[in-house]
């Protein structure tokens, strides 16, 4: 398993660590844990979008399936050739750039990344993620709500209303749709009241 050691040294070239250095070799996220037990097979591709630390990416390698993790962070590179697994495909890209094949994706992973795009992009990337799902693939992605802490401050982000969540997948099943809201911490420890949205749903 990497160490935090190992990769924060590719992002310390840029200056302030990146989310994913300082996050790395942690447990897979729970949301995630629960989606793949909704699998009937463990045979397929899945796609990690905003992989970072790849905790998640290499939760689904040992579960069976090959992965195609895409981030905007070179430091998935690194982290990727620690794992040294072939089925793993890490795509250094904004995900608006990536063309997602249709029905290639048997669980799509979407966690803590959708409300970094600006919300003006968010149906055109939710319409290609339902698009490269299989019939009966999962996705499993979270949103952050209006009373989210950074609500205010970034403008650049999207911040949804439950409405606004349910109406973005029209064709998908939802399995759970859970929120939670509570102070906690960002990724480099200053605290940050969290509004989240957790969401499984079936093709
Ligand atoms: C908060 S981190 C979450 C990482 C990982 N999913 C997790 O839960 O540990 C968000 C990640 O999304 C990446 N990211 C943000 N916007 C992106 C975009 N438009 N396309 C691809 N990756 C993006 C960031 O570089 C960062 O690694």
């Amino acid at each position: 398993m990497p160490t935090n050691k190992a990769l924060m040294v590719g992002s310390e070239r840029s200056g302030k660590p990146s989310y994913a250095s300082l996050r790395v070799g942690r447990l897979p996220n729970r949301l995630l844990v629960d989606a793949l037990d909704l699998l009937d097979v463990r045979e397929g591709r899945a796609l990690d979008i905003g992989a970072g630390p790849l905790n998640d990416t290499r939760f689904l390698l040992q579960a069976g399936l090959s992965v195609d993790a895409v981030d905007t962070d070179p430091l998935i590179l690194s982290a990727a050739a620690m794992l040294k697994d072939r089925r793993l495909n890490a795509i250094v890209d904004d995900i608006r750039n990536v063309r997602i094949a249709r029905g290639a994706y048997l669980l799509i992973v979407a966690i803590h990344v959708l409300p970094f795009l600006r919300r003006a992009d968010v149906p055109s990337i939710m319409s290609s993620i339902i698009n490269g799902l299989r019939s009966n693939g999962v996705l499993c992605c979270t949103f952050f709500g209006v009373n989210d802490g950074w609500a205010q401050r970034r403008p650049h982000m999207n911040f949804l209303s439950r409405s606004e969540i349910d109406c973005l997948f029209p064709q998908l099943r939802p399995i759970e749709i859970s929120e939670l809201e509570y102070d906690g911490a960002e990724a480099n420890d200053s605290p940050k009241r969290w509004h989240i949205f957790r969401c499984i749903l079936r093709k």
